[in-house]
This record gives structure tokens, sequence and C-alpha cells, in this order.
């Protein structure tokens, strides 16, 4: 099997995660033919309405009809929990021309339910090697995160808006990634809506901590009607200087050519 590739967007809430999956996920399917899952792994739930998607049921909606069947006792016989989850979550794949989505919604992890909970990460591990890109939109807690087990290359994009407070979520992020041995492959930085020249300042307060930034995303006033607005970004322009913005970050992270995705990871098939 060829590696896929996962990209995780976290950062701390309203740096811009949401805003940035949505304008990655158009470049992508804009200038790629490569499949794609969009999974919104934040409870908030922004990411349907920036992309346009109608979700019926999500997967913490799943899982917590299964919890209620657990403890009816309705589930017996020779179907396993496991059969059922499954099915059901390919159900709540929401299949479009261009991607794939999938919202994990609400889901509930005490008690003895983390057997479900593991079951659901399972799940998403094996949704994603269905597809050549699979794009997640976290929360700053990194949940839905954990070590994989099949062949997937592991991408997380920090992004940090002009504030301390970003910044310094930025680095808890990191340090709790590794905490949680997910094998990143990279693990870069996004500055989105930083006022011009910043770059070199933020470029060498990153360089300390040894992390890369990879790229900035402007303050886009059309992006900010659009959202205002409530319309999904398929309605920017391709003028649009955030969507100019994405799509060199995409460029750069090998997401529009395979050559330059082996050559950034330094992989060979
Ligand atoms: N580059 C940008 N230009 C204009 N508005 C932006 C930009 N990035 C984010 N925003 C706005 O900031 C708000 C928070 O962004 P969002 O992507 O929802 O953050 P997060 O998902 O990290 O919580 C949104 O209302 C969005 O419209
Ligand atoms: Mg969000």
């Amino acid at each position: 099997m060829r590696e896929r590739l996962v990209i995780s967007v976290a950062g701390k809430g309203g740096v811009g995660k949401t805003t940035i999956s949505a304008l990655l996920t158009r470049v992508i399917t804009e200038m790629t033919k490569r499949s794609l899952l969009v999974v919104d792994a934040d409870p908030v739930m922004n990411l349907p309405r920036a992309l346009g998607v109608e979700v019926p049921l999500t997967v913490g909606d799943i899982a917590s009809n299964l919890r209620k069947s657990i403890d009816e006792g309705s589930i017996g016989g020779a179907v396993t929990k496991q059969d059922i989850l499954e099915g059901e979550i390919f159900e709540s794949l929401v299949e479009g021309d261009k991607f794939d989505f999938l919202a994990m919604g609400r889901t509930e992890g005490e008690g003895c339910y983390c057997y479900v909970n593991r079951l659901l990460t399972q799940i998403i591990d094996t949704l994603s090697a269905n597809y050549e890109i699979t794009l997640l939109d976290m929360t700053a807690g990194l949940e839905h995160l954990s070590r994989r087990t099949n062949r997937n290359v592991d991408i997380l994009i920090i992004v940090v808006d002009p504030s301390r407070a970003a910044y310094e979520a930025a680095l808890r992020i990191r340090d709790l990634a590794k905490e949680v041995h997910i094998d990143f492959k990279k693990i870069i930085i996004i500055g989105n809506r930083f006022p011009q020249g910043m770059e070199q300042e933020l470029e060498s307060r990153l360089e300390e901590q040894s992390l890369t930034l990879i790229g900035m995303i402007p303050h886009d006033e059309e992006l900010a009607k659009v959202n205002y607005l409530g319309t999904p970004l398929t309605e920017l322009t391709p003028d649009s200087p955030a969507l100019k913005a994405a799509e060199v970050i995409a460029e750069k992270l090998g997401l529009l050519s395979e050559v330059t995705l082996l050559k950034l990871l330094g992989t060979t098939e």
C-alpha cells in the first residue's frame, strides 16, 4: 500500500484553523485530482459551513447511539460493536464530487466507554487509508489524535496569529504531540493575519524553538466578508490574497505535486 498523507491543523481557538483547512481543501480540490477526506474534529463544527457541506449525522451521534444500545443490552448475537460502529460511520461519510467529509461532533471520552472511543480512532485510521490526503481540522487539545498503525505520513500544522497566547499554545501543542507519541514527519507553523513585515521576527522566534514557519496568510477583507455572511469559501474570488497564500503553502507542503512531497519527506517508494 502507498503511504497516505494525514494533515492535522491545530492551534489556539480563533487563530484561523477552520479558515485554513477550508482554504487548503479548496486549493487541493481545484489544483489536483487527489482523493481527499476532510474531517471536522472540532465539536464546535464550523467547517461544514465554510465548505458548504450538510452533515446529517456526526460520528459522536453514532457513538452515543451505540452506547445507548450497549446499555439497553440490545446488541448481541454474532454482530460485534465494531461491525455496527464501522457500518454506521461509513454511512455518516458525506460523499461529495470533490472530497468526502466526516464530522466528529461531540464524543465523550469518559468511563467505560473508552472502548467505543478507541474504536472510533481505529475507524478514522481505516477510513484515511482510502484517501491520498486526509485533512483534519482539530481542537487545540489534539483529541482524536493517536498513534496510527497504518502507513500514514503525519504532518502537524500549527496556526498562530499575532498574539502571545497563540504562540504559547503552539509550543504546548508541539509538546503534547510528542507526549502522545505520534510520529509526525513534520511539525510546521502557519502565521495568520500578521501585520506586514513581521515574518522575519516570527521566523526567528520560532527558530529558537526549532520550529519551521512554512508561510503566512494575510488578513483578507474579502474572506472576512464571506465569513461574516456565512457563505462557503468556494465563493472567494481567485484574487483573494488568503487563497493565493494558501496555494503557496500547499505547494511548499508538496500537496500539489507528488515529487515535492517525496523530496520533502526524504522518502523513496
Ligand atoms: N486571514 C484571514 N482574513 C480574514 N479573516 C480571517 C482570517 N483568518 C481567520 N479569519 C476570521 O477569524 C475568525 C476565526 O477564524 P477560524 O478559522 O474560525 O478560527 P479557528 O478555527 O482557529 O477557531 C473567523 O471569523 C474568520 O473569518
Ligand atoms: Mg474552528
